[in-house]
Formats: C-alpha cells, sequence, structure tokens
C-alpha cells in the first residue's frame, strides 16, 4: 500500500477517474481486477449489497464478500443468507461474528437491551458487535467496497465513490454513491436478484432486529433505524467518516 502524500494523490486521482460515475459494472471491473483478493465486499444483504453481490458474482465470484453477523439480526436476513448463497453457489461469502467474550461482558453489565438506554450503551453495542469484527474482516486488505448511497441520509451526501478510509488505512469503493433508491430496485427486479422479505412490509435500510422497523408512512429511508434517536447520530460505526466520534474506542 502506498502511504502519505502518494496515498493522497492515488485516492485523488482514482476519485476524478470515477466522479460521477453510475457504471457500476465498469467500477468493478476495475477494483476487482486491479486490487485481486486484496479487495473485500462488505454485504449487510440489503438491497444495495445485494445488487452488487450480483455484479460481483458475474465479474470475479472469488472476490470475498463477508457479512457481520451481530448476532441480532432478523430471521429474514438470515433466510436471505441462506437463499444468497444457493442462487449464487460461486460466491465467497464469509461470516464474521463478534468476540463472544466481549458480548459477554458488555451484557452482564449492562444487560442484553442496553441500546435503548443511551447513545453511548447503543454505539457500545454497534462497537463490539460490528466494529471491531469488520476490523477483522478488512484485516489484510487494501480496500473494501460498501453499498452506501449519497441519498441515504444527510451522514452520507458528501461521500466520494472512492475515498480514503482513514480509520483502516485502507482504500474504500462505493459503487452505488450515485444511484436511486429506483435504480437498485430496477436492477433488484430486473435481475430477479433475492431480496430481504422485510422489503416487502415496508422495512428500507435493514439492520439488526431490535434497533430496525419498518419506516413510517412518508418517511425517508433511514428513519426506521434507531428511531428513538436523533437523525445526526443515525451512524453504527461502520462508517467512520459519516459519524461523530463518539467515544474513545473501546
Ligand atoms: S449502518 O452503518 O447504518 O449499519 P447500512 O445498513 O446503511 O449501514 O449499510 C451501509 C453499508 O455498510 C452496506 O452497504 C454495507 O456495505 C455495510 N454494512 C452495514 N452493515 C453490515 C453488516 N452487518 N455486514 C457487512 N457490511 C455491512
Ligand atoms: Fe447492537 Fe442495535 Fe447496533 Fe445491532 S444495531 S449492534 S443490536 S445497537
Amino acid at each position: 500500500m502506498k502511504t502519505g502524500t502518494s496515498m493522497k494523490k492515488y485516492v485523488d486521482r482514482l476519485s476524478q477517474r470515477f466522479h460521477g460515475s453510475r457504471d457500476v459494472h465498469v467500477v468493478l471491473d476495475y477494483f476487482l481486477n486491479h486490487f485481486g483478493h486484496k479487495v473485500g465486499f462488505a454485504s449487510s444483504m440489503g438491497a444495495e449489497d445485494q445488487v452488487l453481490t450480483d455484479f460481483i458474482a458475474k465479474i470475479n465470484p472469488q472476490t470475498k464478500v463477508f457479512t457481520l453477523d451481530t448476532g441480532r439480526l432478523p430471521e429474514e436476513t438470515y433466510e436471505l443468507i441462506d437463499q444468497t448463497r444457493s442462487r449464487y453457489s460461486e460466491l465467497n461469502l464469509q461470516i464474521y461474528f463478534p468476540r463472544h467474550e466481549n458480548i459477554e461482558k458488555m451484557v452482564a453489565e449492562k444487560g442484553l437491551n442496553l441500546f435503548y438506554e443511551s447513545i453511548e450503551n447503543r454505539k457500545l453495542c454497534c462497537y463490539y458487535r460490528k466494529v471491531e469484527p469488520l476490523q477483522r474482516a478488512l484485516s489484510g486488505l487494501d480496500g473494501w467496497i460498501t453499498g452506501l448511497r449519497r441519498e441515504q441520509s444527510v451522514t452520507r451526501w458528501q461521500t466520494r465513490l472512492v475515498e480514503f478510509d482513514e480509520d483502516n488505512g485502507i482504500l474504500k469503493i462505493n459503487p452505488l454513491i450515485y444511484w436511486t433508491e429506483d435504480d437498485v430496485w430496477k436492477y433488484i427486479r430486473q435481475n430477479r436478484v433475492p431480496y430481504n422479505k422485510l422489503h416487502n412490509a415496508n422495512y428500507s435500510s435493514i439492520g439488526c432486529a431490535p434497533c430496525t422497523r419498518a419506516v413510517p408512512k412518508g418517511g425517508s429511508v433511514r428513519d426506521g433505524r434507531w428511531w428513538w434517536e436523533n437523525s445526526g447520530h443515525k451512524e453504527c460505526g461502520l462508517h467512520r467518516s459519516n459519524r461523530e466520534v463518539f467515544f474513545e474506542e473501546a
């Protein structure tokens, strides 16, 4: 990996090259070929991620695709993991779990449903169940791919297609950053991509079961996530440039 100024220049160059691109095939083809086994795709099994999985399965199914199983995912997401495995049998899908000792300590001190009590508790839970496993999933990689879209939230509207992820010290590639929700669903329908059944019940963005609900009428895509908090806090820590620093990492 490049470092310092040369890394900044490299990221700027790539960022300019793909600025405004909505051509996911071209973007993924470039990064999957250039980075090979040094790039991985983080899939939450959300609608955007299923689109990317479909592209990746067609371009290079050996690419590392990983899901962080927090232990609190909805049953429908587990069903979709199995469906995705059968639909894309060549896919190199890896599941990461939290470290049990972290969860046992947290639950002993604060209870199972600590997240409803305070933002600090919620972010602590997200840290142990998502951020720490993410760090393990990314170790050894030079870049990771996500399904972020600008439209999803005010915290994401400045996100670029190619960025340097300072937290993890690697490149971050967001091929759907300029896609709309309609683009996503059009692709899913046209390509018969498997998706989470919860989307049929007005769920939009889907995370852990206790922290996700259907979007209320007239609400926006992330209104069903951590609905008891105000919108400025709605990042869990996977995407640090999109969040406020919440506590000195545990
Ligand atoms: S979150 O940070 O609020 O949970 P969101 O659900 O919008 O994120 O997903 C944004 C992107 O983060 C996804 O497209 C995916 O790349 C990554 N991501 C989120 N949750 C997971 C997960 N459980 N496993 C793997 N990647 C995830
Ligand atoms: Fe914990 Fe909720 Fe974060 Fe899942 S989304 S890790 S249950 S606080």
